[in-house]
């Protein structure tokens, strides 16, 4: 029989706390919530109020549940009011000495047999557990941003936490319907580990000015499908929670040097840019601790117009290719309107090109999305060469031919010689460095990346890279050219990864080796990422769409470029890649696809 639990403490309503007080309280438990001061107390109480509120307004709670779950809570000034409940939860900010302090005053205020846990993200649930006389009852509790909505808890086990009190917390989280992955007590449990490197490279790539907040946030958005941009989320968790954490790791965690907070964070936390608690972070807020963003000195000034920029008037494109990518774009570009000079290695080919074409555009008719008679003027809009003569009058050539910097170079030198002067000269290469290609030609400042992402008709992201050579006229052609395909351009350096394989691919590597250090398994990563952090898909789950093969590439390229060791593929990924086990394609990766 799992132990009852009637009411539970809550210390610190800060960012997690108010979030944790409400998960309870929804789930009829009462609270005993608990601040260090009056000011903070009524704090906390806005915070739990402002949410329900606005769950009310949104539908998703009836008034008068609000009401018994606001009566279930009682607010309290200190920690002597928590003598009674059964557990409590402790969320004050990242500090072990506080938190042990914590831990020793709740040891002598609380009932014996109660179980005092701690949301910590980072620090050592073992040291915060001796500073009790009952290290036994000592677990983590760790819920994630915001509480009330993400699904899942890690819990943490000590080694010294009882099985009893384990079993206890899994069913005490099953009743609050969340779901709960039970872990080890390492340096940010399962989902910290994978993320906070990211969110510290995204912060790096910031303070690099490689991209501006709008653009990095809009990449891993939509070109990954996260809830929300790595700088935003920096903002929600609170830069100077996220430095803490990073912090932690750093010392904790084998000394990644990925971890070592960048400078930034710390100037940000020193000048009170908190993120949205502060009402300034990365972005600016409408008022401390609200979501709603407002421009300031950074956002963006729209143009009249693209041509106001610079922008180079385009109606003819030709496109190089005849694999995936080259398929996909003739498509968008003959969907937006644009001619189009389709140029592949033979009549053949290009018969296949135009089926793929037709059938994709078909699937749009089926689906409603696209009417015949427009399927028909795209399709009339293409023109099919086996020459790259035929390209001597467009005013943009993207080329998506096989990912080979020889065969690459030798293909914008002929560009070069046939092309008017003016054109822009795309690559779409996702690893070879723009700057190559550009060279092989007479115009570099003309030659610019467009990395659209796969599939191309289907995907609402395109980087746009820039060289070092790339004119700024060139740039916001590219970018015009990506509003009129109904996509968003981001703008960025010419580095390996550009935006988004740079910030996901160690990610992914970094899930591999925590796999292959049996830290978990890959069903409670691929959980711990989708239900705590809202990705729409595991590590393991897109490491076997992407294919194996390719992910190990990318991040041999990534090691290669930017030597951090922290980069190195991980073996695991290595001898996977070795065994033939390459994802869905070749129906064994992570997982065994044949067996659906
Ligand atoms: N922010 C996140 O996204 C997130 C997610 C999961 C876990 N966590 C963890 O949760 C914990 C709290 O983080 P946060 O972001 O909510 O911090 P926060 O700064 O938003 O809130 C901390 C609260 O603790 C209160 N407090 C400080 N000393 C106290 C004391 N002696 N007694 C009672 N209350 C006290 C503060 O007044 C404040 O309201 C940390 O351990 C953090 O690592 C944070």
């Amino acid at each position: 029989m799992a132990r009852e639990f009637t009411s539970v403490g809550v210390v610190g309503l800060g960012t997690m706390g108010a979030g944790i007080v409400e998960v309870f309280a929804r789930n009829g438990i009462e609270v005993v919530a608990v601040e260090i001061s009056a000011a903070a107390l009524e704090r906390g109480r806005v915070t739990l109020t402002g949410s329900t509120d606005r769950a009310v307004a949104k539908g998703k709670l009836a008034e008068a549940d609000r009401d018994a779950l606001l009566s279930r809570v009682n607010f309290q000034v200190g920690l002597d009011a928590l003598h009674s409940v059964d557990l409590v939860i402790e969320a004050v900010p990242e500090h072990l000495d506080l938190k042990q302090r914590i831990f020793a005053e709740l040891d002598r205020v609380c009932k014996p047999e109660a179980i005092l846990a701690t949301n910590t993200s980072s620090l050592s649930v073992t040291e915060i557990s001796v500073a009790t006389t009952r290290p036994n009852q000592v677990i983590g509790i760790h819920f994630f941003n915001p509480a009330p909505v993400m699904k899942l808890v890690e819990v943490v086990r000590t080694v010294v936490t009882s099985a009893d009190v384990v079993a206890d917390v899994e069913a005490l989280c099953e009743r609050l319907g969340k779901v709960d992955v039970t872990i080890n007590d390492r340096a940010g449990f399962i989902a910290n580990a994978l993320l906070f490197g990211y969110l510290n490279h995204a912060v790096s790539m910031f303070e690099a000015r490689y991209a501006t907040r709008e653009d990095i946030d809009a990449a891993m958005k939509l070109g990954c499908g996260l809830p929300m941009g790595p700088l935003a989320l920096m903002d929600l968790i609170g830069l100077d929670t996220a430095y803490e954490i990073l912090d932690t790791m750093y010392r904790r965690g084998g000394r990644d040097r990925r971890h070592a907070p960048v400078p930034l964070i710390k100037q940000m936390v020193t000048a009170g840019l908190l993120g949205r608690k502060s009402g300034r972070g990365f972005y600016t807020y409408e008022r401390p601790g609200s979501p709603v963003v407002v421009p300031d000195e950074q956002t963006p000034v729209a143009s009249e117009s693209a041509l106001a920029d610079g922008a180079r008037g385009i109606t003819k494109v030709g496109v190089v290719g005849s694999g995936t990518m080259a398929t996909g774009i003739i498509e968008v570009f003959a969907k937006a309107g644009y001619e189009v000079v389709s140029v592949t290695r033979g009549a053949e080919k290009s018969a296949k090109v135009f089926e793929s074409v037709k059938t994709s555009l078909n699937k749009g008719v089926v689906r409603g999305k696209l009417s015949e008679a427009d399927r028909d003027a795209a399709l009339g809009r293409i023109n099919w060469s086996a020459t790259l003569e035929h390209l001597a009058d467009v005013d943009l050539v993207v080329e998506a031919v096989v990912e080979e910097l020889s065969v690459k170079k030798a293909l914008f030198a002929s560009l070069d010689e046939i092309c008017k002067p003016g054109v822009v000269l795309a690559t779409t290469t996702s690893s070879l460095p723009v700057i190559d290609v550009a060279m092989a030609t007479q115009r570099p400042a003309d030659v610019v990346g467009l990395h659209f992402f796969n599939p191309a008709p289907i995907m609402p992201l395109i980087e746009v890279v820039q060289t070092i050579r790339t004119s700024t006229e060139t740039t916001a052609t590219a970018k015009a050219v990506c509003a009129t395909l109904g996509k968003t351009g981001v703008v960025c350096g010419d580095r390996s990864g550009f935006i988004v394989n740079a910030l996901l691919f160690p990610y992914l590597n970094d899930a591999v080796k925590m796999l292959e250090a049996s830290y978990s398994t890959a069903d409670d990563i691929d959980y711990a990422m989708k239900l705590g952090c809202g990705y729409p898909m595991g590590p393991f789950e897109l490491l076997d769409v992407v294919g194996l093969d390719v992910s190990l590439a990318i991040q041999r390229e990534l090691y290669l470029e930017l030597r951090e060791p922290g980069f190195a593929p991980a073996p695991l990924l290595e001898h996977l890649v070795t065994a033939g086990y390459l994802g869905r394609k070749s129906g064994r990766g992570f997982r065994d696809h044949t067996r659906r």
